[in-house]
């Protein structure tokens, strides 16, 4: 699987701190971004870290945790749809991607692993784009919405409606987007092509000139001149037909806002309680490591 891991958000629900999100330490003396990295099997293949040019020094001087890899720098905000096709443009058509935002918590990393590895075989079998659904506990705009049928013949789910951040609250049958997304390089480059035309030439254009031996890869801003910023939510989700989801029950919180991070601070504590009382050892799940440096 071909890891992308997308850090070139603004963050700027986090206000009033100065740095986006992904580049805080929360609970860690690592950045939320560090521990993405850190989090990634050693089987995966080198991971694509996409980012804004404004954060570069942020990104390099967490990139001594990796061996390989290669980093797009965007002059402008693209958008994730764009960043992702651009990718996607990097990989071989076949391989497997694996979109990773890294601005989430992951608990149990096995766990996590074992959802990656299937919704993989599901995108190879199915070529469709796989997300991953979360039962919600509470209504929340700012996150996806994910509604699905259960497809018997073949035993997964596919999408019936998707809404990105909704206004209203909708009906308890909706899965949250979890935000990580399992396909093909050419179910992306496809779906792209099919919805965004423009864009599909405009990024196109724009990686001609990289060689594969490249490992920093800086766009061009004259390249990118009137793009319009769209994420993969808007541009794919909301249109694509060809979607199935996984119903995932891995620990996953995105620190977005203020609200999820007190929330988070909440779930650490009674953890810590229940670790002190029984004195067990540490396991290695990035939870309890957090929890260790944190406390
Ligand atoms: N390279 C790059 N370029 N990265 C970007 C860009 C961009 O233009 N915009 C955002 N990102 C990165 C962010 O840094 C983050 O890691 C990831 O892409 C997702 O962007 P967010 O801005 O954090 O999205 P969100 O949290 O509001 O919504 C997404 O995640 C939710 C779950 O956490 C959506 O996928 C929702 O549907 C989902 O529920
Ligand atoms: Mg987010």
């Amino acid at each position: 699987m071909h890891p992308i891991i997308l850090c070139g958000g603004s963050g700027s629900r986090l206000w009033p701190l100065s740095n986006p999100k992904q580049f805080q330490k929360i609970f860690s003396h690592n950045t939320i971004f560090l521990n993405t990295l850190l989090r990634l099997k050693s089987g995966y293949m080198p991971p694509v870290i996409a980012t804004n040019i404004q954060y570069e020094s942020l990104v390099k001087k967490e990139l001594h945790v990796l061996r390989e890899y290669k980093v797009i720098f965007e002059p402008v905000k693209i958008g994730t749809a764009a960043e992702i096709f651009i990718a996607a443009l990097l990989c071989n058509e076949n391989e497997i991607m694996l979109i990773l935002p890294s601005d989430h918590f992951i608990g149990d990393l096995n766990n996590f692993y074992a959802y990656a590895h299937k919704a993989s075989q599901l995108a190879s079998e199915t070529d469709s784009t796989v997300a991953f659904g979360v039962e919600p506990h509470e209504f929340n705009s700012e996150y996806g919405y994910i509604n699905v049928v259960y497809y018997h013949k073949e035993k997964y789910h596919i999408l019936k409606d998707f809404i990105e951040k909704p206004e209203h609250v909708l009906s308890n049958d909706y899965y949250w987007n979890s935000g990580i997304f399992v396909f093909k390089a050419k179910r992306h480059i496809y779906e792209i092509k099919k919805s965004a035309p423009t864009l599909y030439n405009l990024c196109f254009a724009s990686v001609k000139h990289f060689t594969p031996q490249e490992r920093f890869l800086y766009l061009k801003q004259r390249d990118f001149a009137g793009i319009e910023c769209v994420s993969i939510d808007c541009l794919v989700m909301e249109k694509a037909k060809n979607v199935a989801m996984i119903e995932a029950n891995f620990d996953w919180p995105d620190v977005g806002t203020w609200n999820s991070v007190l929330e988070l601070s909440e779930k650490f504590t009674s953890s810590f309680r229940h670790v002190t009382k029984k004195r067990e050892p540490v396991s290695t799940t990035e939870s309890n490591k957090n929890l260790l440096v944190g406390s």
